[in-house]
């Protein structure tokens, strides 16, 4: 029987972390030792106090029965008590906080809350390919907005012009930035807000990144400007900052209507977080944060290994202030992918190609910081031997 895919689905690209997945997979199968600097996904042990928590809680019956789709009113407490921690930003847990299965799964699904087919969302490019494969879901069509790194890759709201603004329903901004380490300042989020406020769209800020920082910088939320809530909500989750990203919960805080409307869509397609990991999740954000800097110090030292040595083979990078990411331009003569092919064929090193998060991601090439830096030692020491030195 031939089943034909609707078309959204057909529009869909494969994931890229799902062809990088099958790259490495290949390789191992030939016996090569592949060195992963792909995927962004901590390496470090999820802390003794969370794991204690969902230990206890999982010996509870009582934990045993669906959860609340939107999340139990202590797990949104806990992401209140937390932004107003560290961000001094107030927030209703009652109507401002729900629950996702990972902030994946609630950047995916604000789209259908939002876009009718044939509605434009603006997407930065480069960006994270959840921004546009879920507004192709929902079958309306992403506006790419190009971000470069003269403009230290924000989004330029003056370049955008006011007729795709006003086709726009809704804008996808993410800083500290995947794939390129960007951040972001008091200016450019007031910008936004004006910009949103001007042509009546929904800001999605993604900010799963606000806590892996390094050289005493700490990123901003989005939600701690005045009129924020106004227009848009902010995604987050314990994913990066507490090495959680295979238990699976997130949120999405700030505007009441769009938090009630995802709310709404996921008490009809799911069942909420197992209430064992949310009450870890709670315990992750309620308990002690030092954690977060002996974390942000490990991966300063691997930044500061990756960068020193890509540098000492031709490149000229600056050291990036958040997340876990280096964004490096490729050397003359190469494409993002046949720059990537390369160094796993000759040095068994996995790196992702710009172009998987868009055009204008060309040129360019992602190295994640989560694997332990002898690791990182050995990856460079195989570029030095197989690549060598680099000219642009
Ligand atoms: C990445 O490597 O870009 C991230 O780990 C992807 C994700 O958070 O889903």
């Amino acid at each position: 029987m031939k089943f034909t895919e609707a078309q959204r689905i057909r529009n869909l690209p494969p994931y890229l972390f799902a062809r990088i997945e099958n790259l490495i997979a290949a390789k191992k199968e030939e016996g090569v030792d592949v060195i992963s600097l792909g995927i962004g996904d901590p390496d470090r042990p999820t802390p003794d106090h969370i794991i204690e928590e969902l230990i206890k809680e999982a010996r509870n019956p009582a934990n045993h029965q669906y959860p609340s789709s939107v999340g139990m009113l202590s797990y949104r407490q806990a992401v209140a008590y937390w932004y107003n921690q560290r961000f001094g930003v107030g927030l209703d847990p009652r109507t401002e906080v729900v629950s996702l299965l990972g902030s994946k799964e609630g950047i995916a699904h604000i789209s259908w809350c939002y876009l009718d087919p044939g509605d434009t969302v603006l997407a930065p490019d480069p960006g994270y390919p959840v921004y546009s494969g879920g507004a192709i879901l929902a079958g309306a069509t992403p506006h790419y907005i190009p971000v470069c790194e003269e403009n230290g890759y924000l989004v330029d709201f003056d370049a955008i012009s006011p007729d795709v603004a006003r086709k726009a329903k809704m804008l996808f901004l993410n800083y500290p930035n995947n794939p390129t380490g960007a951040v972001a300042g008091g200016d450019f989020y007031r910008r936004a807000i004006d910009f949103a406020r001007e042509y009546e769209i929904l800001i999605c800020h993604d900010a799963a990144y606000s806590d892996v920082a390094y050289d005493g910088y700490k990123p901003h939320s989005f939600l701690e400007f005045p009129g924020a809530k106004e227009v848009g909500i902010e995604f987050h989750s314990v994913s990066k900052t507490y090495n959680m990203t295979g238990w699976r919960i997130g949120w999405a805080a700030g505007n009441p209507e769009a938090v009630e409307a995802l709310g709404r869509l996921k008490s009809n397609i799911d069942s909420g977080v197992f209430q064992a990991v949310q009450y870890a999740a709670a315990a992750g954000l309620t308990g002690p944060q030092e954690i977060v800097d002996r974390q942000n110090a490990i991966y300063q030292e691997r930044r500061d290994i990756l960068v020193d040595g890509l540098n000492s083979l031709g490149w000229n990078l600056t050291k990036p202030k958040a997340s876990f990411y280096v964004w490096a331009p490729v050397p003359k003569g190469y494409t993002s992918a046949s720059f990537a092919e390369l160094v796993l064929e000759q040095a068994g090193v996995v790196i992702t190609p710009g172009i998987g998060y868009g055009q204008n991601g060309e040129g360019y090439f992602r190295m994640a910081l989560t694997i332990e830096k002898q690791r990182i030692r050995e990856a460079l020491d195989r570029l030095a031997a197989n690549i060598g030195r680099v000219s642009f």
